[in-house]
């Protein structure tokens, strides 16, 4: 099949994270990128080798020659962008945290479903090569039933240097949005089930800003188990991006930043596990958004996952303002997950 097309839309730092992975696979090139700033387009078109820029997502959306589009700017944009690139015909990675509202979240999956288009969103921890070992060991069924699960992201919030955007809620940022959109997106994949309730405590406790850098949320998930969030921007300290999975016949830590590693607990002893490392982290994400479109499946990370996760972030959100537990949108359908699928049992005991 003839290489896929991609326009780069947004080039801020994690852009480059893009183009780095599109180039260590074969069937898929950027031709295109958009950025408001001409010093930053010329930037990548010369390092990446990419024909063409445009000033704004509006001319590249245009382009006929483009099959699909990362959209790689501040949250606050990923709805209008995604709604438009979907209209224009153009496949979809639109960058976490997927939108600002379930409405905005349900516009995008719309949009990408009446144009017949992909929708993936950027959750990038799942394709990790330390997170895909994980998942298998989990999947295996080797340590038995799970009992609990506790995420962490907790690292410098690095206020000095961190963008405007990423300090005011109003736009998307926080610690919660902005980061804790990858804890809950992996503590709900390692669960494997549904959430049904979220109960949390969100503040704003080391920073003097519009956003909080300090979240803890408990979520029940259909599968009769509850896991932990924790997500914090601290002012100092020492970073953790743990993992720890507690099952019935084993236990299981996982982290791919600070020290990167695999290990599994039986007989009251840690071994570690050998694991895959792709060539770059975004590596496996751009290959399942190839290979989603090129054969027709659903991507791991869908639209509709990425609604499930911000379902999740909103509702913390909203527990941590009235000090309640909050119930989800099917929250009291015990015994299916959203569109009739039967709770998994292979994970718990229900
Ligand atoms: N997956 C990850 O691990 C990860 C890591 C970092 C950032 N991100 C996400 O990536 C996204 C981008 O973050 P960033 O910090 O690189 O962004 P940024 O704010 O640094 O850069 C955005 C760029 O978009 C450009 N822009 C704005 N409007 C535009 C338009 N209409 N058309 C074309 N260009 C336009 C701006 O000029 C700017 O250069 C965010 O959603 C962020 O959460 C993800």
């Amino acid at each position: 099949m003839a290489n896929l097309k991609v326009g780069i839309i947004g080039l801020g730092g994690i852009a480059r994270a893009h183009c780095s992975a599109i180039d260590t696979l074969d069937n898929v090139e950027v031709v295109a990128v958009a950025d408001l700033f001409e010093e930053k387009r010329r930037e990548y078109m010369d390092k990446y080798d990419i024909p063409k820029g445009y000033p704004t997502h509006t001319e590249l959306l245009k382009d006929d020659e483009i099959d699909a589009v990362a959209v790689v700017l501040g949250h606050q944009l990923h709805h209008r962008l995604t709604v438009d690139a979907c209209n224009a015909g153009k496949h979809v990675l639109v960058e976490k945290p997927m939108a600002l509202s379930l409405q905005q979240c349900d516009e995008m999956i719309e949009a990408a479903a009446s144009n017949n288009v992909k929708l993936m969103v950027g959750q990038t921890q799942h394709f990790y090569g330390t997170s895909l070992k994980a998942k298998e060991i989990l999947d295996s069924g080797q340590l038995g039933p799970l009992m609990t699960i506790i995420c962490y992201m907790s690292k410098n919030w690095n206020f000095a240097s961190r963008p405007p955007q990423y300090r005011s809620r109003f736009h998307g940022g926080g610690m919660w949005l902005a980061n804790g959109v990858h804890v809950v997106d992996r503590l709900t994949w390692l669960m494997a089930s549904q959430a049904v309730s979220v109960s949390a405590s969100i503040g704003t406790r080391a920073h003097y800003q519009a956003s909080d850098d300090t979240a803890t949320a408990l979520v029940r998930y259909k599968n009769g188990l509850a896991g932990v969030a924790v997500s914090v921007g601290f002012a100092d300290g020492a970073p953790n991006f743990e993992s720890q999975v507690i099952c019935a016949n084993g236990t299981l830590r996982f982290s791919q930043h600070g020290e990167k590693f695999v290990k599994v607990g039986q007989g009251d002893e840690w071994k570690d596990i050998p694991f895959d490392d792709p060539p770059v982290e975004m590596h496996h994400e751009w290959k399942s958004f190839v290979e989603s479109i090129e054969q027709g499946l659903e991507p791991p990370t869908s639209g509709e996952w990425g609604r499930h996760i911000m379902e999740i972030l909103f509702a913390a959100e909203n527990s941590a303002i009235s000090g309640r537990e909050v119930i989800l949108e099917n929250g009291l359908s015990w015994t299916h997950q959203r569109h009739g699928v039967p709770v998994t049992r292979n994970h718990g005991w229900i």
